[in-house]
């Protein structure tokens, strides 16, 4: 009989997957379910782009293996870090602090695969996004849980790491806005943990899908702006939040040449790279719609308040998020988070994510999604006035 392989054994079914599977069955039996669980934006991608990948499509050259530069097309890694000077102050080298991706999920496990050695710790946020454990297990080392509380803003207390373990931790995960608390970062919070991570030699691995989509006054912030970063940090990003492209899986790596270098020569042991088209049509996305993700921001902005006033007004307190598209609430009374999703899905048919699939510190919370249409988010909403109202 075949057996998987014993490295799999710590690893749970995806999160989003279980979910899916669960949502598919109670639309096969009838149920009208409406899903604020995965952040996947329902909103279609900018024109410009489809329009340049349909160019692209056509052309034969692109029909080929996208593997004639091993970090990715290096017209599309100049735009990104036009981009990143442009937009974040951030300066990028193209040539070897920049890596294309499918993805930045891909990206993290490329980065765990590339940066510690089995047997090693990894410092990685409790709550933290479901992918970053399974990414260093993989790897054959050990994650070890930061708390971010509410009472830090869901900011990690660098001071209450242990030494000993300081000493022994080889990188660090974390996300800032953060999936899934919606909290964002400070330059001050984030020179705090470039001098850390230089003082213990750790890596950080800082996930930025997010980075557009803060609220009230807040600036995008790239860890790549803070002096000395690029010793120490590799920062992920995505086309799929600002541009509605989850299903295009474009994304890229940027930061300290070493680790970029590293996750390349995984990366090419692993896939042959993003098809061609795509790629230019990243580019397009970066070129010409700047003006759609402040739309996008508009659209966040105001369903999050949508979601905040209705739950106010039946009661259960919440602030909208500073950043992110999603609403991270703590169960009514403290209830059990698993518990709660699941009468939460009985009682309205509405799917959220269970805070303790995030994590220990994730007990006593969900996670509700905007991307969904205004007028499903709305009957939502409608939903948990007669439930909870
Ligand atoms: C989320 O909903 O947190 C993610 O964006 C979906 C995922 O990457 O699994």
């Amino acid at each position: 009989m075949l057996r998987k392989a014993t490295r799999l054994e710590k690893i749970p079914p995806y999160l989003f997957m279980e979910l899916r599977n669960k949502i598919n069955k109670a639309k096969a039996a009838g149920v009208d379910v409406i899903s604020l669980a995965i952040g996947d934006p329902v909103e279609p991608t900018p024109g410009p782009i489809i329009e340049e990948l349909c160019r692209a499509a056509h052309d034969p050259a692109n029909h080929r293996y996208p593997t004639d530069e091993e970090k990715g097309m290096a017209a599309l890694r100049r735009e990104v870090c036009r981009w990143y000077a442009g937009r974040y102050a951030a300066q990028v080298n193209p040539e070897t602090e920049c890596l294309i991706l499918i993805g930045s999920k891909e990206g993290g496990h490329h980065f765990a695969l590339a940066m510690v050695n089995p047997g090693d710790t990894v410092l990685v946020t409790d709550p933290g996004y479901p992918g970053y454990r399974p990414s260093i297990w993989l790897a054959g080392a050990e994650p070890y849980p930061v708390p971010m509380t509410a009472e830090n803003g869901f900011l990690p207390d660098l001071r209450k790491i242990p030494a000993d373990v300081a000493r022994k931790a080889k990188a660090f995960y974390l996300n800032y806005p953060n999936n899934p608390t919606g909290a964002v970062a400070t330059p001050e919070f984030l020179a705090q943990l470039v001098a850390f991570a230089r003082e213990h030699s750790i890596a950080i691995c800082y996930d930025n899908p997010y980075i557009d989509i803060v609220f009230d006054g807040a600036r995008p912030l790239s860890i790549l702006s803070i002096a000395g970063a690029k010793d120490v940090a590799v920062e992920l990003n995505s086309f799929s939040k600002p541009f509605n492209m989850c299903g295009w899986r474009l994304g890229m790596a940027m930061g300290n040449p070493t680790a970029i270098a590293a996750m390349a020569q995984v990366k090419s042991n692993t896939d042959s790279g993003v098809f061609n088209a795509v790629q230019y049509a990243g580019i397009a996305a970066l070129k010409l719609c700047a003006p759609e993700v402040e739309e996008m921001l508009r659209v966040y902005g105001r369903r999050r308040r949508l979601v905040a006033d209705t739950l106010n007004s039946i009661g259960w307190k919440c602030a909208p998020p500073k950043g992110t598209f999603y609403l991270w609430l703590p169960t009514p009374d403290g209830r059990n988070s698993a518990d709660f999703a699941a009468q939460l899905f009985e009682r309205a048919h509405i799917v959220v994510a269970p805070g303790s699939a995030y994590g220990k510190f994730g007990e006593g919370y969900i996670r509700l999604s905007l991307t969904i249409t205004d007028d499903r988010l709305e009957q939502a909403m409608d939903r948990l006035r007669k439930t909870f109202g």
